[in-house]
């Protein structure tokens, strides 16, 4: 089959077309379907956006409405999986409660989605969707010890997500408009991001065959990781480090760039962009607006600046353009929301699911072969075989 190419973290290699995203690095562009990120953000709300990603067009009202009908209506999830849930210890993370619930799924959803029945395909996205968003919030109810909630059918997707999390039955949660429209953009932005680390592995295992719920389960266990989505929750444990260390901002930057210490500076740097990361910008300016306007004065936002001012004029993190990407200010805001650092990175899952299901689905349609890479083989030649004495 002729020589095999190497590409350790696939840095030069397509693994496919796609028809969904599109990013260019050099310039800091981002499109959904042509969409520029800048227009969806200001505009759109998520529930839209994810009808783009998924069904490649924007939804009409008819159809939005629907769409978030036929979410409710799937979004009940199997009684037996509080069982599942209390057998974690409150202490667990809830990433990986929610990959586990996710591929849970699988066991109360059994029947396998027959991708050429339109039908089928579109009742399998509304009850991920669905689904996904109540388990989601139900890893940090259970963290606290409250009692779990249900989808709200008078509130939208983004209005029961704060609700599911927030609501007590003694104290129902008061919804604000700067809230939801923050959670919007902050979601539309983390919507989808072309092959990156999560959405490759959700395409990787889909393309086995195997069914959506365990794709995209496989998907929260990839984006968990520090250098992907858990990067969100790895940036404000350092801001709140350098806060309560004096707020010295070069100490850590001079420990980023010591190659004797593992330390990078979290929320900085992308595979693919290589000038700005247009969701940061968006993200910078949204997290000084809605601090602003919730009178939250949080001494880690001037850290965070300070410390992207002194990155951005140094030769370390010029030599090797390295921006502050989605991840650097998400956390501030999500705080400032009352989002507990350690949901941070269910937040940026939730964002992604449309783009997770869109990808998982053009592959499919696509009809795309499993995928199964070569290596070359570095270890021993052949050894005759003896018993260890
Ligand atoms: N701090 C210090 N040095 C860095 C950083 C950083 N954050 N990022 C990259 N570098 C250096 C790296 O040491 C290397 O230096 P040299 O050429 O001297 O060996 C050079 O820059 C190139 O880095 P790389 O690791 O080869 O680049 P990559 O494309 O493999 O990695 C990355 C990209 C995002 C994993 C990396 O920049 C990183 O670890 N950043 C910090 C974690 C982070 O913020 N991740 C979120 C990414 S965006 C959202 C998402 O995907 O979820």
């Amino acid at each position: 089959t002729g020589a095999i190419t190497i590409d350790p973290g696939y840095k030069n290699s397509g693994s496919c077309t796609s028809g969904i995203t599109f990013l260019d690095g050099e310039l800091g562009i981002l499109r959904y379907r042509g969409y520029a990120i800048e227009d969806l953000a200001d505009n759109a709300n998520f529930l839209e956006v994810s009808y783009l990603l998924i069904f490649g067009e924007l939804p009409t009202a008819a159809q939005l409405q629907q769409f978030e009908t036929d979410i409710r209506k799937h979004s009940l999830v199997n009684e037996e999986m509080k069982g599942i849930i209390d057998g974690f210890p409150k202490t667990a993370h809830p990433m990986g409660v929610l990959a586990a619930l996710t591929s849970a799924l699988t066991a109360f959803n059994p029947k396998s989605v027959n991708v050429e029945n339109e039908k089928e395909l579109y009742q399998a996205v509304c009850k991920t969707m669905g689904k996904f968003l109540v388990i989601a919030t139900w890893t940090y109810r259970k963290s606290m010890g409250y009692p779990l909630n249900y989808y709200d059918n008078t509130k939208g997707y983004v209005e029961n997500f704060m609700n599911l999390m927030f609501a007590l039955p003694t104290e129902p949660y008061k919804l604000s408009s700067v809230v939801t429209e923050a959670l919007d953009k902050l979601f539309i932005l983390h919507a989808d991001h072309e092959q990156n680390c999560s959405t490759s592995t959700v395409r990787m295992v889909g393309s086995s065959h195997a069914g959506l719920f365990a794709s995209i389960s496989a998907g929260v266990s990839a984006l968990w990781g520090p250098l992907h989505g858990g990067a969100n929750q790895a940036v404000l444990e350092m801001l709140e480090e350098i806060h309560q260390n004096g707020g010295d901002t070069e100490k850590y930057l001079a420990k980023a760039k010591d190659k004797n210490d593992p330390f990078r500076l979290m929320g900085f740097g992308h595979r693919v962009y290589k000038n700005f990361d247009p969701r940061a910008k968006i993200i910078k300016k949204a997290a000084n607006e809605v601090l602003g306007t919730l009178g939250v004065d949080d001494p880690i936002l001037e850290i965070a600046k300070k410390l992207e001012a002194a990155a951005l004029e140094d030769e370390y993190f010029k030599a090797r353009n390295l921006y502050p990407n989605v991840d650097f200010y998400s956390g501030i805001i999500y705080r400032a929301l009352g989002i507990p650092t350690d949901m941070f990175t269910v937040m940026f899952a939730i964002g992604r699911l449309p783009g997770w299901i869109a990808q998982w689905k053009e592959m499919r349609e696509n009809k795309e072969p499993i995928g199964r890479p070569r290596q070359v083989y570095t270890g021993s030649p052949l050894r005759e075989f003896k018993k260890p004495v």
